[in-house]
């Protein structure tokens, strides 16, 4: 899997987005549409980026059904994204049914990755909200594991689970790692943070990186700096 930086473009509409990606000329960085984009635009959105020339994560965290998954995958994978994402906890079932419905007639397929538990999810709301006893590594390095036996491609996780989960699924697992900041930057809500050349170091796969970039007063320079520490 090829190393690279993907920018979050979590931006309510699509004149915002287009503002931003308009300073990028002459570069096309992949880019993840979250829900709020995605709701707020429809698939549209998708194609029309995808027209200009950029790779798309598209994060709409499924879960459903298996036969609910299955459809709507396939539907995704028709708007010709690059990257999806559902919720591990949905069960291998729903899993397998996700990777069929995202298969293309001719074998190709966008990559697909599990959310383990979301990074927001503390060990006491799991436990007293979710009735999940389980110390929280073990449920994210179990789900990792589900997702790797269901034949997904990798997972969502936090920089510094990136290593356990290659020793635990292989190196070929990918990791796509939110949770990244500059060393001289501001953390914003982000708690359990790493830089991206640690990012790097640790064997990430994929940056997402955020705010750092869209907020930044020079986001193409921000992103240049990204991708020099990550990838290069
Ligand atoms: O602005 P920032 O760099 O914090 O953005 C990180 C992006 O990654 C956001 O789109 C956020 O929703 C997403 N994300 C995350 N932590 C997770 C999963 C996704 O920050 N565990």
């Amino acid at each position: 899997m090829g190393k690279d930086v993907i920018i979050a473009c979590d931006f309510a509409s699509r004149e915002a987005t287009l503002n931003f990606l308009d300073k990028f000329t002459g570069k096309k960085p992949f880019i993840k549409i979250g829900m709020e984009l995605y709701y707020a635009e429809g698939p549209q959105i998708v194609r029309d980026l995808k027209e200009r020339g950029h790779k798309i994560f598209l994060d709409l965290k499924l879960h459903d059904i298996p036969n609910t998954v299955k459809k709507s995958m396939a539907v995704l994978s028709n708007l010709d994204v690059d990257m999806t994402n559902l919720h591990a906890s949905g069960t291998k079932a729903m899993m397998e049914a996700a990777l069929e419905g995202l298969t293309r007639p001719d074998g190709t397929r966008p990559i697909l990755i599990a959310v383990t538990q979301l990074t927001s999810t503390s060990p006491e709301a799991m436990k007293n909200d979710l009735l999940i006893d389980a110390p929280m590594a073990d449920v994210v390095m179990h789900y990792a594991h589900n997702a790797k036996e269901a034949g997904l491609d990798g997972v969502v996780c936090s920089p510094l689970e990136a290593e356990a989960v290659h020793g635990r699924c292989g190196k070929d697992f990918v990791t796509v790692t939110p949770g990244v900041r500059f060393a001289d930057g501001d953390k914003g809500d982000q708690v359990r943070v790493m830089t991206p050349e640690q990012a790097k170091k640790i064997g990430s796969d994929y940056i997402v990186v955020g705010r750092p970039i869209t907020a930044a007063e020079d986001p193409v320079a921000a992103y240049e700096r990204c991708v020099r520490e990550f990838v290069d």
